[in-house]
């Protein structure tokens, strides 16, 4: 496969945000490769537009490291289901995540985009109080919390992107962006964050940076903490002799 057009891992390429990254990223000059542990998901993967599918669990390290072999770039859009997993013991949103993290280091990819979420460490507040219980006692917020640390802590340019309450309504291109907490609470549409994760890839803005993202209609909370992205566009296979686009794939192959 080219790598010189950059690679991207797509953890959570099954979910349901991650199938609208898929979406996105597929129309994309880069190579997409998804990640499942269900092998039978790899001809939909691929009729969505995977360009490679691996199957692997990222609670066992090895298949993590399997999974971003030669990857520039990873987006996670991985988590736990509700119900059992939670009690079983790690999670992928923690455990699973940090793996992910370390093999994206030791393969040396430069990028990773991480979805976690409303509740998680300072944007604890964020979170109703009920949920956040619930939340807490699953284990899911000290485990994203984890992750989010691992993924700071590494020698790799991140974004963490922390939705609110996730709907399956259509994307509406109309989300607030905060930065810095607890200000901004509410629900997001899968699509819309989706589209935020694809569109971060490529946004040198958003590097290193923690995001709460949320639906403007709807918005609660004092909002205070906002923030202006000027998201770069998608690169277009038609489009990719321009200037820009070339440098960021040269990028994010290097
Ligand atoms: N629900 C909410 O309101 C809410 C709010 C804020 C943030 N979030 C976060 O947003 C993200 C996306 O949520 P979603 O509801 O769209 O997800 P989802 O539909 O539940 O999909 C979860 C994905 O995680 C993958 N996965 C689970 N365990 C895995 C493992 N051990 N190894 C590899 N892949 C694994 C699944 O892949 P396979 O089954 O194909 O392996 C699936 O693609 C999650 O991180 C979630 O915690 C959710």
């Amino acid at each position: 496969m080219a790598r010189n057009r950059g690679r991207v891992l797509l953890a959570g390429a099954t979910g349901r945000t991650g199938r609208h990254v898929l979406d996105a990223l597929a129309e994309t000059p880069l190579v997409v490769r998804a990640l499942t542990r269900d092998a039978d998901a790899e001809s939909d993967l691929r009729a969505r537009g995977a360009d490679e599918v691996v199957v692997g669990d990222l609670l066992d390290a090895d298949d993590a490291r399997r999974a971003v072999l030669d990857a520039d770039a990873v987006v996670s859009a991985v988590g736990v289901s509700a119900g059992l997993e939670t009690i079983r013991g790690d999670l992928v949103d923690g455990a699973g995540v940090v793996n992910l993290v370390d093999a994206a280091t030791a393969s040396g990819a430069q990028r990773f985009v991480l979805t976690s979420s409303i509740g998680v460490g300072d944007s604890k507040g964020g979170l109703p109080l009920s949920l956040r219980a619930i939340l807490t006692a699953s284990g899911v917020l000290s485990a994203k919390e984890r992750s989010e640390n691992r993924l700071r802590d590494a020698p790799l340019d991140h974004t963490i992107v922390r939705p609110g309450a996730l709907t399956d309504a259509p994307a509406t291109a109309d989300v607030v962006v905060g930065e810095g907490g607890d200000s901004v609470r509410g629900s997001v549409p899968r699509a819309d964050v989706a589209n935020v994760l694809a569109h971060s890839l490529f946004t040198r803005e958003t590097e290193n940076r923690t995001f709460e993202v949320v639906s403007r209609p709807g918005l609660r909370g004092r909002a205070d903490n906002v923030v202006d992205i000027d998201w770069t566009p998608l690169p277009r296979p038609e489009a990719a002799g321009g200037e820009g686009d070339q440098e960021r794939e040269r990028e994010l192959a290097e």
